[in-house]
């Protein structure tokens, strides 16, 4: 395995399925597993306590994109508490939603839609953290700042648990990414295939057995 700086190299082969457990329903629809459980729940410790160190001390708002984002979001806060609670710096932490929709199978689609994100205008002096499951190409998360940032929040940044390396890169890089990984779709962990996959712990690879059963 090369991980350097938290990148999954693209030769990465991952971990056989048979060396974990996974719902059974899922049983023939997945390539491998990329990413344990446990290595997202102890990568994103790793995270609180970097957010800690830069705005602790601060009362933020927490802004979970729905839906792949709130398994990340609520093991990160989880661990930012409990940090807080044990150390002298704290943040008073308020947490919120907003629904972004893009995908459609594994195709990313042009026109992004936002929903419940209709009283941003509460962000306005705030320190936002907005909190995604993945990263892609950066236009949803370039769509989403434009949007935030009409109402002045007194400060912005954005944690996202996987970036994806893509063909095309537009510069856009979170604040704190718990991995970078090669240019696959991936599902688990709350990440999903047209809403399948959410309630696998690991961080997979489907296959196009799986792709072929879940499309719409
Ligand atoms: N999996 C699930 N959702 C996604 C992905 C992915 O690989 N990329 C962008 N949204
Ligand atoms: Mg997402």
């Amino acid at each position: 395995m090369v991980l350097f700086d938290m990148q999954i190299s693209d030769n990465w082969p991952g971990y056989s399925l048979d060396l974990f457990t996974y719902p059974q329903h899922y049983y023939g629809d997945l390539e491998y597993v990329l990413i344990p459980h446990g290595i997202i729940v102890d990568r994103t410790e790793r995270l609180a306590k970097d957010i800690m160190q830069d705005i602790g001390d601060n009362d933020i708002v927490v802004l979970c994109v729905l839906k792949g984002g709130y398994k990340f979001c609520a093991d990160l806060v989880e661990h930012i508490k409990n940090l807080s609670r044990n150390s002298e710096r704290f943040i008073s932490m308020k947490v919120d939603f907003v629904r972004l929709k893009s995908y459609h199978n594994d195709q990313s689609m042009q026109d992004m839609q936002i929903m419940g994100g209709d009283d941003l205008s509460k962000l306005t002096g705030k320190n936002v953290l907005i909190v995604e499951d993945i990263v892609g190409t950066g236009r949803t998360m370039k769509v989403l700042l434009n949007n935030i940032e009409k109402y002045k929040p007194k400060m912005i940044k954005v944690a996202s648990l996987l970036v994806k390396r893509t063909s095309r890169p537009d510069g856009y890089r979170p604040d704190y990414y718990g991995f970078e990984i090669p240019d696959l779709f991936v599902v688990g962990y709350a990440l999903d295939y047209n809403e399948h996959f959410r309630d696998l712990n690991h961080i997979c690879v489907i296959n196009d057995h799986g792709k072929a059963k879940y499309r719409v």
